[in-house]
């Protein structure tokens, strides 16, 4: 029997066909059917439901404004990069990918993380990140917690990976694996709960919004505190190109007593598709390119320079007393409505594959943690640095363009180092051999020339077991 508290919610809001649903399962979908219904708010599905025809609420333009564009005063820099440096040395940092995604635009079909990136050496996503971690371990002699968000798709596979690869040679124990949270999905005009198979709802992924919630749920905010952990670098597993040793960013975030510090990337144009931090109400926020009208999107200032310039490289810098104060009020964090095709089973149990849109699913996105700071820092960066996402199977955005930017910042470093490098000639260099033009000048020892493709990795005098 259906509890009766229950039947009444489910009666309530919309629900009662799963009671007929109820009838014909076994005694085992059952219990499944009732554990996952446990973990739903079926009267907030319904006032989800019911914002259907509404796109993101749009906040009056009156209330918005661009986002200055950051400058640091020459001055402050030496302190901002010494008190960032501090951080490092005294291990007060943990570095958090969130992996939740599955590469299915990427036409990849294991988690987005293992995906072969390294232009020459071929070496995973996972690997590579996990590489600059342990390549600041080395450096600074301390141990940094690694936290891996994934979703129920990829959290198997994720922790089996990292496992066969010997965690890519970071202690174990440093590796915090967490799973974030699902939402079913709904019928677009009902609001009915689907069902993916008897006794099962259609769950997906609740956005990396998910990480707040995650990340206290998994314990790991307790376990952060205990380490005396106070910064979170957040960034997203698509990224090869993010720079973890950044100091400046760090310090000035922590000078400034910062709850979330985020980079910001000039965009190349009014449409591109990263969202748009701007102030709203005098806080930094940010309007996913999608919600961004047109209008605004092409609006310029007195030196015809586009007003909503900063791009989001999705990378941030979270304070993780902050974090706790958030996790104790979620609801602040509102949820995205998105229109998709879900395959479910009909009322006679029938499998359906639509070819429209039939549904819809409910994300929240970690950037609407943005407006709840009340104090927070921004610095600039740029793709050539930063960012080169891998999104698409071809063209822009995609493992080609990404693998070319490495190869293209890699030479760059090198030639900085004074080591010539002939051009269009591929050349990788690993985080565990150099993170810098600092590192390349301690650790080369080869020709000053480069002219055939060359992948420097890690030197043999490194290489040998870490102990943990
Ligand atoms: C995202 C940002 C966009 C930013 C761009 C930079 C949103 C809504 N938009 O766009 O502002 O400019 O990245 O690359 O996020 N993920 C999870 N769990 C989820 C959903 C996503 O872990 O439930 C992870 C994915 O693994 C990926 C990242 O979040 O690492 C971004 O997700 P994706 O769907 O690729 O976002 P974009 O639309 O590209």
């Amino acid at each position: 029997m259906i509890p009766t508290e229950l039947r009444e919610r489910l009666q309530r809001h919309g629900q009662d066909h799963l009671l007929a649903v109820y009838e014909k399962l076994t005694q085992p979908e059952r219990a499944n059917l009732l554990r996952e219904l446990a973990m739903i708010d079926v009267a907030e599905l319904q006032a989800l439901h019911a914002r259907r025809e509404q796109k993101d609420a749009l906040p009056e333009r009156a209330r918005i404004q661009p986002l200055p564009r950051p400058t640091i005063e020459e001055a402050d820099c030496d302190d901002f990069f010494g008190r960032g440096e501090d951080a490092y040395y005294e291990g007060e940092m943990a570095f958090l990918i969130v992996a939740g995604g599955q590469g299915t635009r990427l036409g990849f079909d294991e988690p987005k993380g293992m995906f072969p990136i390294g232009p020459i050496s071929k070496k995973s996503l996972f690997q590579l990140h996990a590489e600059k971690v342990l390549a600041l371990t080395r450096r600074t002699g301390m141990r940094y917690p690694l936290l891996v968000m994934t979703s129920p798709a990829t959290d198997e596979p994720t922790r089996k990976f990292f496992k066969r690869k010997n965690y890519f040679r970071l202690p174990p124990q440093d590796v915090w694996f967490f799973c974030q949270g699902t939402m079913p999905a709904v019928d677009l005009h009902a609001g009915r709960l689907l069902l993916e198979g008897p006794g099962r709802l259609c769950l997906s992924p609740n956005g990396h919004g998910g990480t707040i919630t995650g990340l206290a749920e998994s314990g790991i905010l307790d376990q952060l505190e205990g380490r005396d952990v106070q910064t979170i670098y957040y960034f997203q597993v698509d990224n090869p190109l993010v720079n973890l040793a950044d100091y400046l960013f760090v310090g000035r975030h922590l000078a400034q007593e910062a709850q979330v510090s985020s980079k910001v990337l000039p965009k190349t144009g009014p449409k591109e598709k990263v969202g748009n931090f701007l102030l709203l109400d005098g806080r930094c926020s940010m309007i996913e390119y999608s919600d961004l009208p047109d209008d605004w999107a092409h609006e310029t200032d007195e030196q015809g320079q586009l007003k909503f310039w900063a791009g989001n490289p999705a990378i941030h810098l979270f304070d993780v007393e902050f974090l706790r104060e958030l996790t104790t009020q979620a609801d602040r964090m509102p949820w995205h409505l998105a229109r998709k095709k879900v395959p479910h089973l009909d009322e006679a149990g029938h499998l359906v594959k639509p070819e429209t849109e039939n549904a819809l699913k409910f994300e929240r996105f970690i950037f609407d943690v943005l407006p709840q700071a009340e104090r927070w820092t921004v610095l600039s960066t740029s793709r050539e640095d930063e960012f080169a996402p891998v999104k698409n199977k071809e063209g822009v955005d995609s493992p080609e363009s990404a693998r070319a930017m490495m190869i293209a910042q890699h030479t760059r470093l090198l030639r900085e180092a004074g080591i010539e490098v002939t051009e269009g000639i591929p050349v990788e260099l690993s985080p565990l051999y150099a993170m810098d033009v600092e590192d390349i000048e301690e650790t080369y020892k080869g020709d000053r020339r480069i002219t055939r493709s060359t992948y420097l990795n890690e030197p043999m005098e490194f290489r040998k077991r870490t102990k943990w």
